[in-house]
C-alpha cells in the first residue's frame, strides 16, 4: 500500500480527487466505485470544481455505490441515494442511468445483490473504488469479522457503526440496523482503490488496516492484498502508524522515482 500524508484535510481531498480525474482523464468511459460517509466530502467537492472550473467530464463515466440502509427511500435525507444527489450527481455532468447505488427497499434483497454484482461484471468491473474507513476499520459496511471473500449482501451493522452514524439521525434509535454493501471479495475486484481518512478518531482503524495483520476483524486490512491501493491521510489520521517515517520518505523520493 502507498500512504500519502497531508497536513489538511482540504489537502488530503485534493490530492485523492486528482487521482480520479487521473484516471478520468485517461479512461474517460471509467467504472468509479463511490463512497458516502463525512470523510469523501471534500473529494466530492474537488471533484465538482474541477468539474465546472476544468471540464472534468463524467459524460461517458459509470458510477457503483458501495452502500445503502435497508429501510430509507431515496428522498429520505439519510439515504445514500439522496447523499450522492446532493454531493455529487446534481453537480455533475453524469448521465442518471450510469448510476447504481444499491436499493435500501427492493423486495427481494437476494436477487438485487445477484444483480449488483453482475452489473458491475457486464459494465468490464470497477475501475477505481473509492472508499473511506470505519472506526471499527470497517470498508463499505463488512463489519468486524466478515468474510475477506463475501459479496453484495445485506449485513447487520456493529453497535459501534450505529453509534458513529447517530450524529445524523434525530436518535440513535432512527439508525437503520441492516444495510445492504458490496463485500470485502467485491472491493478487492477492483482495480485501483484509494481510500481516505482524516481525523484522530481513524487513526487506530488505519494502523491496524495498514500495519497490522490481515485479518476479518479489520476488514479495511484486506486491502493489503491489493496490488494498487493508496491511502490518502490526514496528520492526525496517520498519527498512530508506526512507518511514519518510511511513508514520507517515500513521498518526498517519489519525483525523482523511473517513470518508465
Ligand atoms: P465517515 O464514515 O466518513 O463518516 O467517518 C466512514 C465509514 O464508516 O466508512
Amino acid at each position: 500500500m502507498e500512504v500519502i500524508i497531508s497536513e489538511t484535510y482540504e489537502e488530503m481531498s485534493r490530492l485523492a480527487a486528482r487521482e480520479v480525474a487521473r484516471m478520468l482523464n485517461s479512461k474517460p468511459n471509467a467504472v468509479l466505485g463511490l463512497a458516502t460517509g463525512s470523510t469523501p466530502l471534500g473529494l466530492y467537492k474537488e471533484l465538482v470544481r474541477m468539474h465546472k472550473e476544468e471540464g472534468l467530464d463524467f459524460s461517458q463515466v459509470t458510477t457503483f455505490n458501495l452502500d445503502e440502509y435497508v429501510g430509507l427511500t431515496k428522498d429520505h435525507p439519510q439515504s445514500y441515494h439522496y447523499f450522492m444527489h446532493e454531493n455529487l450527481f446534481k453537480h455533475i455532468n453524469i448521465p442518471v442511468q450510469n448510476v447504481y447505488i444499491p436499493s435500501g427497499t427492493t423486495d427481494n434483497y437476494r436477487a438485487f445483490c445477484a444483480w449488483y454484482e453482475q452489473r458491475i461484471r457486464e459494465v468490464g468491473g470497477i475501475d477505481l473504488q473509492i472508499l473511506g474507513i470505519g472506526s471499527d476499520g470497517h470498508i463499505a459496511f463488512n463489519e468486524p469479522s466478515s468474510s475477506l471473500g463475501s459479496r453484495t449482501r445485506i449485513k447487520t451493522l456493529a453497535r459501534q457503526t450505529i453509534e458513529d452514524n447517530a450524529r445524523f439521525f434525530e436518535k440513535i434509535e432512527d439508525v437503520p440496523v441492516f444495510a445492504i454493501t458490496m463485500g470485502v471479495g467485491t472491493i478487492l475486484e477492483a482495480r485501483q482503490i484509494i481510500l481516505v481518512a482524516n481525523g484522530e478518531k481513524k487513526a487506530d482503524a488505519v494502523a491496524r488496516a495498514v500495519e497490522g495483520p490481515v485479518t476479518s476483524m479489520i476488514t479495511a486490512s484486506a486491502l493489503q492484498l491489493h496490488p494498487d491501493c493508496t491511502v490518502f491521510l490526514d496528520r492526525p489520521a496517520a498519527g498512530k502508524l508506526q512507518m511514519i517515517d518510511y511513508y514520507q520518505w517515500v513521498q518526498a523520493k517519489q519525483p525523482g522515482a523511473p517513470k518508465t
